[in-house]
């Protein structure tokens, strides 16, 4: 019932014409900038959707990765399973397991900096950091604050009780992933994300954990084909995809969490 309603609530409060229905959690919005509020508060939307699509060139000093936030959270984080940040608002403040403390936005904001885009957050009361607020914000408007985001809309799966295959995961990675991400995983800078190696996310993130990545690929890769893959072969390519080298997290770089006046800087 909560899920109906939340469903609801969202595709009617985000407008979604176009939103498929047949599926739960199947809702997306796309981001449309004319439907912004005018004035200060509209401009920091925007500026928060145009880092987490371009954030190689909006935030140069803070990431190392080569890819954007919108390498993992498909459609600027609109896309179901695909990382979305719909409602993402609305269940802030949480308990981290990671932290091992209650976290706001800005510090699971910031975890992405550090883990996967392997490199700094932007102080919280900084431009672009509200910036990415506002623009979370604003994509959760209508959805009830404390709403369980449904399961159909996580990209976690629950994994096949056998261990995966690495030797088949190189197989399908050959047919079915090295002709974008190429066959050293490096990517193709700009248009192909890399998926190990210097270039790519570090191993405390989130995608490292071979559940977010399974679950990440059986819904979303390979990028020409999203769906064909089945859960097994997605495990097992995930596999075959962690079992390279990546750059390690270093951990005095941990998030510092100093206050902050509240002003733009
Ligand atoms: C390499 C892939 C990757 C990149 C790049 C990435 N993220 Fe994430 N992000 C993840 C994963 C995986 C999760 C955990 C999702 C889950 O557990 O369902 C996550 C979670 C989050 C969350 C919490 C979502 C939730 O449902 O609790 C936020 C906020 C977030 N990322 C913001 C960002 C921002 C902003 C950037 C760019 C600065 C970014 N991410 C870059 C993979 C990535
Ligand atoms: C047609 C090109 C193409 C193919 C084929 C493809 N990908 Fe991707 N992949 C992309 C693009 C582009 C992105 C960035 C997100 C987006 O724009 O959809 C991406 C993002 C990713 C990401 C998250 C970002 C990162 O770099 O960590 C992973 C993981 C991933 N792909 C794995 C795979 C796997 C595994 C396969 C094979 C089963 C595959 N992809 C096949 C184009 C492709």
């Amino acid at each position: 019932m909560p899920k109906l309603l939340l469903l609801f609530v969202a595709t009617v409060a985000l407008g979604l014409g176009a939103c498929s229905g047949s599926k739960p959690g199947a809702g997306s919005a796309s981001y449309d900038p004319h439907t912004l509020p005018s004035g200060p508060l509209g401009e920091s939307i925007a500026y928060g959707h145009d880092i987490v699509v371009e954030t190689q060139s909006l935030m140069k000093p803070y990431v190392r990765a080569q890819m954007s936030c919108a390498a993992c959270h498909l459609a600027g984080g609109t896309q179901p399973r695909g990382g979305s940040f719909i409602g993402l608002y609305g269940r802030f403040p949480q308990w981290n397991k990671r932290a091992h403390r209650v976290i706001a936005l800005q510090d699971r904001i910031a975890e992405c900096f550090l883990y996967s885009m392997n490199g700094k957050a932007p102080a919280y009361s900084s431009k672009a950091m509200i910036a990415i607020v506002s623009y979370i914000a604003w994509l959760s408007r209508g959805v009830p604050v404390g709403a369980i985001q449904s399961k159909d809309d996580r990209y976690v799966v629950p994994l096949p009780k056998d261990s995966p295959n690495v030797g088949d995961g190189a197989t399908i990675y050959a047919t079915k992933c090295s002709m974008c991400h190429q066959s050293n995983g490096a990517g193709v800078g700009g248009t192909f994300p890399p998926l190990w190696g210097s270039g790519s996310f570090n191993n405390g993130a989130g995608m490292a954990h071979i559940d977010r990545m399974a679950g990440f690929v059986r819904y979303n890769m390979p990028q020409n084909a999203p769906g064909s893959l089945s859960l097994s072969q997605a495990y097992d390519v995930a596999a075959f995809v962690l079992s390279h080298a990546r750059p390690r997290f270093v951990k005095n770089a941990l998030v510092v969490t100093r206050a902050l006046p509240a002003a733009y800087f």
